[in-house]
C-alpha cells in the first residue's frame, strides 16, 4: 500500500504508509517547498479542504500541519483571504541548499501506476449507473429546502440518515435510530471524530496488527496512541491486547472481514471484547469497511447487534461500494454520544451535495440492486483471479479464496520483497499493495494485496500475466 500521493499545485510527495505521522510529513514537505522557493513568498495557498482532497487525507491532518507552519511564521493566514506563503522570510533562511529534512523516500514518477491501473485495492466495478445518479442529483437540487441548502444538520441529510438506518436493519441485522446516524466523508474521519469524543490526547487505543494503516493515522490525528495487537486465526485477541496495553480505552476492529487478511472475528472473541467494554467502560469501533461483500457462509452478528450497554460505534462507507469519489460514509453513534457529537460537529459535517441523491438511490431500491449485481460479479472475479494466479504465478505466490471482500492476499513461496514487487508492478501500470506496510512493527510478513473487484473476468489473465512479468523484473 505504498501510495505516494502528489498534490499537483504544491508538488508534495507523501508516504501514506510511513511511520512519520501524515501531518508531520505534510508540514515538512511544505516547509521544504518554501525554503527551496518552489512556493514563492506571498503565493496564495489552496484551501485546507482542497489540500486534503489532493493529498487524500483528512482535513484535520492538513490543518494540524498548517497550524504548525503558521506558528513558525512560514505561512500567514488572513481572515477572509485564506492562507499564503509569508512574504517576508529572511533571505538566509531561503538560501539553497535546503536543509536535509528527513522525509519519506521519493519514488520516481515513472514508478507510479496510473488511475486506471489494475489490481488496486478498494476499487469497485466501473460500471456504476451514472446517468441515473445524475437524474437523482437533479431531482434533489432543483428546488432544495433551506434545511438542506442553507442550514444543514451537522449529522447530514435526514433522508439519508433514515435510509442508512433502514438498510442496516434490513441487511446488517441491527436496528438503530436515524438520530444516532452521522454522515461523514470517510471511515478515517469517523474514527478520528470518535477518538476525539471518547479519549483524551495521549490515551491508548488498540488496533489490529496487521491492520489498515489509515486507522493508525486517524487515531493519531486525534492525539491518541495506537497500540497494534497481533491477530491470530480467530482475529483480534482481547487477552493479548489487555496484557499489552491494559489502560487502553478504545478498540478499533474489523470483525466482519479483517483488513487485510479477511479473518472473521470468532463469536467467542466478539463476546470477550464486549465483556471488556462493559466491565471497564471501554469503547469499541466496529469498522465494517467492506462487510456488504460476503459470497459464502453466513456473516456473524455485528458487535453492534450484540451490544447491550451502548459501547459500540459502527462505521461503514459507500465510497467503495458505489464509486470512490463519492466520499460518503457513516457512523452509528453509541446513544450517549449523540449530544457531544452534535457539539463537536456544529457548523461542520460532510457536504450535502450527494447526500440526497444517495438517500433516493437507497430508498428507491437501486442500492440493493447494485449490491446484488456487484456481489455476483465480484464472486466471479475473485474465482477468475484465483484461477489466473494459480495458472501464471503458482511458482512465486500462493493464494486462497476469501469468503468476502474485494481483494485477495497472495503469499510468497520463497524470498520476496513486496515493496520491490510493487515498484516493478507500477512500471507495468499495475497497482497491487504490499502486505508488509500493514504491519506497525517488525517482523512484517511480505505478500501482495490484489484488488479484483474492478477487473472484468475477460481482462484477468492479461493482468496476472503482467504481474508475473513484473515479479520476474523485481527479482533481477
Ligand atoms: C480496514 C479499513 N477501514 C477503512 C477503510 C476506508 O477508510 P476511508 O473511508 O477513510 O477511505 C479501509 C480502506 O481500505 C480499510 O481497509
Amino acid at each position: 500500500m505504498r501510495n505516494p500521493s502528489k498534490a499537483a499545485p504544491l508538488g508534495l510527495a507523501l508516504d501514506a504508509t510511513g511511520r512519520e505521522p501524515l501531518h508531520r510529513q505534510i508540514g515538512a514537505e511544505l516547509r521544504r517547498a518554501i525554503l527551496e522557493r518552489r512556493l514563492a513568498g506571498g503565493m496564495k495557498l489552496p484551501s485546507s479542504r482542497l489540500m486534503a482532497v489532493e493529498l487524500a487525507c483528512a482535513r484535520g491532518t492538513v490543518l494540524l500541519a498548517l497550524e504548525q507552519l503558521i506558528a513558525e511564521g512560514y505561512i500567514v493566514a488572513r481572515p477572509g483571504s485564506g492562507m499564503s506563503v509569508a512574504a517576508d522570510l529572511p533571505d538566509e533562511m531561503l538560501a539553497a541548499p535546503a536543509p536535509a529534512i528527513q522525509g519519506p523516500p521519493r519514488q520516481a514518477a515513472t514508478m507510479r501506476a496510473g488511475p486506471d491501473a489494475a489490481l488496486r485495492i478498494g476499487q469497485p466495478d466501473r460500471d456504476f449507473p451514472f446517468p441515473l445518479w445524475a437524474k437523482l442529483l437533479e431531482a434533489e437540487w432543483r428546488r432544495p429546502s433551506w434545511a438542506i441548502a442553507g442550514m444543514p444538520h451537522p449529522f447530514g441529510h435526514p433522508g439519508l440518515r433514515a435510509a442508512i438506518a433502514d438498510h442496516l436493519g434490513a441487511l446488517r441485522g441491527f436496528r438503530c435510530d436515524p438520530a444516532e446516524v452521522v454522515v461523514t466523508t470517510g471511515i478515517r474521519e469517523s474514527v478520528t471524530l470518535l477518538a476525539r469524543l471518547l479519549l483524551a490526547p495521549g490515551e491508548q487505543a488498540w488496533m489490529e496488527e496487521p491492520g489498515y494503516p489509515g486507522i493508525r493515522l486517524a487515531l493519531e490525528a486525534a492525539g491518541v496512541r495506537a497500540v497494534a495487537v497481533a491477530v491470530d486465526e480467530a482475529g483480534f485477541v482481547p487477552d493479548r491486547a489487555m496484557a499489552l496495553a491494559p489502560g487502553a480505552r478504545l478498540a478499533v476492529v474489523a470483525p466482519a472481514h479483517h483488513f487485510p487478511l479477511g479473518i472473521v472475528l470468532s463469536l467467542q472473541r466478539r463476546l470477550a471484547l464486549l465483556a471488556w467494554a462493559e466491565r471497564t467502560g471501554g469503547w469499541i469501533v466496529e469498522d465494517d469497511y467492506d462487510g456488504e461483500y460476503r459470497y459464502s457462509g453466513r456473516p456473524l452478528s455485528p458487535l453492534r447487534a450484540l451490544d447491550r450497554s451502548g459501547r459500540v460505534a459502527f462505521v461503514g462507507s459507500f465510497s467503495k461500494l458505489l464509486f470512490p469519489a463519492l466520499r460518503l460514509s457513516y457512523l452509528v453513534l453509541p446513544r450517549a454520544l449523540a449530544g457531544p457529537a452534535e457539539v463537536a460537529l456544529a457548523g461542520g459535517g460532510a457536504s450535502m451535495l450527494g447526500q440526497g441523491a444517495l438517500a433516493r438511490f437507497i430508498a428507491e431500491g437501486h442500492f440493493a440492486a447494485h449490491l446484488r449485481r456487484t456481489r455476483r460479479i465480484y464472486a466471479e472475479r475473485q474465482a477468475a483471479m484465483i484461477e489466473a494466479m494459480r495458472t501464471h504465478c503458482a511458482d512465486r505466490l500462493t493464494i486462497v479464496a476469501d469468503p468476502g471482500g474485494m481483494h485477495l492476499v497472495a503469499r510468497p513461496l520463497g524470498e520476496f520483497d513486496d515493496a520491490a514487487a510493487v515498484r516493478a508492478a507500477a512500471s507495468m501500470n499495475l497497482a497491487p499493495s504490499a502486505l508488509s506496510v500493514c504491519y506497525a512493527s517488525a517482523p512484517a510478513c511480505h505478500g501482495l494485496l490484489l484488488g479484483y473487484a474492478a477487473l472484468p473476468v475477460a481482462e484477468m489473465n492479461a493482468a496476472v500475466r503482467r504481474l508475473r512479468a513484473a515479479l520476474a523484473l523485481a527479482r533481477n
